[in-house]
């Protein structure tokens, strides 16, 4: 063979050659700045329990959240979002909107102590219903209008104790229109809400609802939630969430949609989430665990393409372990 006789004047790789050419034309990098990291609170004293289906993630109590809350501080990571496991769960979620339920308590306690902790909250029936679905049900429906109601008094109840952000998260008709109503009316103008625009029915949920205990007791989610086998859905979706005042739209599951997330930022300017859902962190955590992959690289090779797809926010379990490594 003679080399002499190839003419290949274009090498792409030539720009790999070594690290420091490779981190010159780097694209993307995952930033602290990018993360919000999943807190989960439950009634008790000095609680900190490890999650089975999730290793690295607990379930706090109040007391012991706030020790979280220091150390995530100390690491600089100042934005958690924040689910709540109530003691009584009932058919109309009552512990929600409650003034002293565990995550209004947890809200107060928290911006009390720490103020420069930016706290977002899920607003959602499901963990708060006995019955486990996103909202309040009639002859086994769920009842989209009458929920919103719902979530307005669950969202004041939020702001009152003093939340940054909202998220609502039940994919309920009208949601982002009823809770910027109400935010609005009752003069919280800049509360902003993250709105969990593009959720698909999914199974990568499984290990967050054994965590919140909020499997649905009957029937699935897959009459509110989305159709995996869609795509122009979610951009209807997105339109509608825009025009009803969200200021941040999120994709979830996040690896099994990128495609979405790609599409959603070229069709708009608004920052796009992306949620890397329990499943996601499970199976990786898992598949580390049998030897069978890095999981410390497959973590950081997943959360690069969120990026690369057009994530701005990514909300991961991960987030304190790659603030670590960062640091
Ligand atoms: C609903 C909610 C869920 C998640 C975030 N908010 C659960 C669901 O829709 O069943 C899932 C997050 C995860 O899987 O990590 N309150």
């Amino acid at each position: 063979m003679n080399e002499n006789k190839i003419n290949l004047p274009l090498r792409p790789s030539r720009l790999r050659k070594n690290d420091t050419i490779r981190r010159l034309i780097r694209e993307n990098h995952i930033q602290k700045d990018d993360l919000i990291y999943p807190l989960f609170v439950r009634n008790g004293k000095k609680l900190k329990v490890e999650i089975s289906s999730m290793p690295g993630v607990y379930h706090f109590s109040p007391d012991s959240i706030l020790k979280e809350v220091e150390s995530l501080l100390e690491l600089g990571l100042d934005r958690i979002i924040l689910f709540g496991i109530p003691n009584d769960k009932n058919e109309t979620g009552s512990e929600a909107y409650s003034k002293n339920g565990i995550i209004q308590q947890t809200i107060k306690d928290i911006k009390t102590q720490f103020p420069e902790m930016y706290i977002i909250s899920d607003v959602c029936m499901c963990e708060y219903t006995d019955h486990g679905h996103c909202g309040i049900i009639k002859n086994n429906e769920i009842q989209n209008d009458i929920t919103l109601n719902f979530l307005q008094k669950q969202v004041i109840s939020h702001a009152e104790a003093g939340v940054d952000m909202v998220a609502p998260s039940g994919m309920i008709d009208g949601m982002v229109n009823a809770i910027r109503n109400t935010l609005d009316e009752q003069k919280f103008y800049n509360i902003p809400i993250m709105s969990y625009t593009v959720k698909y029915a999914s199974s990568f949920y499984g290990p967050f609802r054994q965590a919140a205990e909020s499997k649905p007791q009957f029937g699935n989610r897959k009459n509110y939630q989305m159709d995996t086998a869609n795509c122009r859905e979610a951009l209807k979706e997105a339109k509608l969430d825009i025009k009803e005042g969200a200021d941040i739209i999120m994709v979830k599951p996040a690896m099994a949609y990128m495609d979405i997330i790609k599409k959603l930022k070229d069709s708009t300017n608004l920052p796009i989430a992306a949620y890397n859902v329990s499943g996601e962190y499970s199976m990786i955590k898992a598949a580390e665990e049998k030897g069978w992959i890095n999981g410390n690289k497959v973590r950081d090779e997943l959360l690069l393409s969120l990026k690369r797809a057009g994530a701005d926010i990514i909300i991961t379990y991960f987030a304190k372990e790659i603030i670590q490594k960062i640091k």
